[in-house]
């Protein structure tokens, strides 16, 4: 058990690390959210981006995911999002108490790492394709191990809303705007989402898409099945809003397919 004091002393060391590195810290985030998600890979990964300008403010803590935790932040005083993938998850402690000690593995936690830092690169890239496309996502700014940056989509600190939350105006017209973006990613990007929902869609002017770090391309072997699931979601939540189209026909519309109705 550790005493308030101890715990005391321990943020006020990792606000010196960060202190150290130039980032201001404005809001208090709680010290669990600091003790797993600012390990030392992550510390020096921020160091690198600090130092090389690609952030100059650390805001408060926007979201605490599965795999990942959102930062507001600022570059020259533009907004950006932070999204750092924690190295330390709660799976890996429950995977790791099986592993330790066992000396065939003792390379998992690099290649773990390893892992994260790919699907970080990974949800780089894939926003990368999807704006090329013209598709409404984050601008991706730079990436650096567990670290992605983007620029924010919300209003001052505060993200626009997830779909989820908001009371559309014109359903239908959002309804075909996110049909439509669904088809040019798959068209032009060649990507799926792959995990779209009323969660992992941001609405303020329009809607934009998130969360692309598990989007597969065109070819990967399960890019139909994740199709027709990101469809079934989206017509899921808009039922009760207004008409939708068959699942199915939208994904023999999109693919060029002839799927027959089920
Ligand atoms: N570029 C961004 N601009 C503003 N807010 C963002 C941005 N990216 C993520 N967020 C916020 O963080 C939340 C979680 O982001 P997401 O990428 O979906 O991570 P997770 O993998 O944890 O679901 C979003 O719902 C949104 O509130
Ligand atoms: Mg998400």
């Amino acid at each position: 058990m550790s005493s308030g004091k101890e715990l005391d002393k321990k943020v006020d060391r990792f606000d010196q690390r960060l202190e150290e590195m130039g980032i201001r810290i404005k809001d208090a985030n709680q010290f669990k959210v600091r003790e797993d998600v600012f390990d030392d890979v992550t510390l020096l990964a921020l160091y690198k981006l600090v130092h090389k300008k690609w952030i100059s403010v650390i805001g408060g803590s926007i979201s605490t995911g599965k795999e990942a935790n959102v930062f507001y932040g600022e570059r020259d005083g533009a907004g950006i999002a932070i999204k750092i993938y924690r190295i330390r998850t709660a799976n890996f402690t429950t995977m790791s108490s099986y592993i330790v000690g066992d000396r065939r593995f003792s390379g998992v936690k690099k290649v773990k790492k390893e892992l994260i830092f790919a699907w970080t690169k990974k949800e780089f890239s894939n926003l990368v394709r999807a704006r090329d496309a013209g598709v409404a996502v984050p601008e991706p700014l730079v990436w650096d191990r567990n670290i992605l940056i983007m620029s924010f989509i919300g209003e001052g600190d505060v993200p626009y809303p997830q779909l989820r939350n908001v009371e559309l105006e014109s359903p239908e017209e959002t309804y075909s705007q996110i049909l439509t973006i669904i088809e040019t990613l798959y068209k032009k990007a060649e990507l799926v989402h792959a995990d779209l929902s009323e969660f992992n869609i941001l609405y303020g002017d329009k809607p934009y898409i998130i969360d692309m770090g598990q989007s597969v391309t065109r070819d990967h072997p399960r890019a139909l099945p994740f199709l027709m699931r990101d469809i079934r979601n989206i017509n899921r939540f808009f039922r009760s809003r207004c008409d939708v189209r068959s699942d199915v026909g939208i994904f023999n519309a999109i693919t060029g397919l002839d799927t027959a109705e089920p």
